[in-house]
């Protein structure tokens, strides 16, 4: 943390080991701290708290998440939060679509197939369908697409725009019960990008009519398993699954028996339902047409960079009584 370590006036406790820090050396390290800077990985609550005592004022999350945050209890304690929204949208957005076209195409099977040296081996028994899956972009004999969003936030709204140039046709997302419907701007995004529509749906139709669903939604307790076996039950056979939001949006053994039993087509995820412990033997591992990244959403140089000197910037900002760039604001 270079940008930390050339303050004289601050003194920083690091976690320098290239692995994720332990509980118990956090929980040691933190007593007497004004500030801490964590990852999604951390769980900020009243044990973390109690260990840092009552000079903690500040805490920075290098995420746009905040799953991981009482922010309850942050607001009854006047512990300001900070995270790092919008310099993770595009990178975020790009692996959703890359993920959209993986599962779609195969990639699970083709990918290992071809770095196992077996290319020749399956060539003795090619046909024309051979790894044949469902096409992202629209052709002349299938000219509708219709694109879901669990969630349309600002990473469903660019994951959207990098869709318009596939050719598709329909956008439809749920949002949560609580936000205000917005129609001014479906209608300006249906405008802009020459859809014949962008719509606000309930859970059922948007289970019904996505070709491809992403998920995208923030997690926490309003959006628990909102991916359920009832909701995968209704969609398409052919349809494929994102999830770049939270894991814990998508019941894991639902998804796994939908994907058995083909009850959709495929799935790619970048977050998964207890990660990081997501070994081998998970039933989303052993499924083909499961395509799994472990959480990589934000991972570019550009990004990451952008987001440390946010946290950091939130940070400093906190600490010094002052404007943080990007502070969580909750009622107490
Ligand atoms: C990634 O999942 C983040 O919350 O930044």
């Amino acid at each position: 943390m270079p940008l930390l370590m050339n303050r004289t006036d601050i003194e920083v406790v690091l976690w320098s080991e290239d692995r994720l820090v332990t509980r118990a050396w956090l929980l040691e390290n933190i007593k007497g701290a004004a500030g801490v800077l964590v990852l999604l990985t951390e769980t900020v609550n009243a044990e973390l708290l109690e260990a840092a005592g009552p000079n903690l004022r500040v805490v920075s999350t290098l995420s746009v998440g905040y799953d991981h945050i009482d922010l309850l209890l942050m607001a009854q304690r006047n512990i300001r939060v900070g995270y790092t929204p919008d310099i993770l949208t595009e990178a975020v957005a790009d692996l959703s679509v890359m993920l959209a076209l993986m599962a779609g195409r195969n990639d699970g099977p083709t990918y290992s197939l071809a770095k196992n040296g077996e290319w020749a081996k399956y060539m003795h028994n090619w046909s024309p369908f051979t790894f044949c899956g469902p096409q992202l972009s629209t052709t002349a004999s299938s000219p509708n697409r219709t694109v879901g969003f669990l969630g349309f936030g600002r990473i469903s709204q660019a994951t959207l725009a990098r869709l318009v140039p596939f050719g598709i046709t329909h956008c439809i997302y749920t949002s949560s019960p609580t936000s205000k419907p917005d129609t001014a701007r479906d209608a300006a995004l249906k405008a802009k990008h020459k859809l014949a529509a962008v719509e606000r749906v309930d859970l059922d139709r948007l289970a019904r009519e996505s070709d491809v669903l992403f998920v995208l939604s923030p997690g926490g307790k309003e959006t628990y398993h909102l991916v359920d076996a009832t909701f995968l039950r209704k969609m398409k056979e052919m349809s494929v699954l994102v999830n770049t939001g939270r894991g814990t949006v998508v019941d894991s053994d639902a998804l796994a028996t939908a994907l058995h039993e083909k009850w959709i087509w495929g799935a790619g995820l970048d977050v998964v339902e207890g990660e990081p412990h997501i070994g081998t033997d998970h039933p989303l591992v052993k499924e083909p047409r499961c395509v799994i990244v472990p959480h990589i959403g934000s991972a570019t140089f550009e990004t990451r960079m952008d987001m440390v000197t946010r946290a950091i910037d939130n940070l400093m900002g906190g600490l010094s009584g002052g404007e943080m760039p990007s502070e969580l604001r909750v009622a107490a």
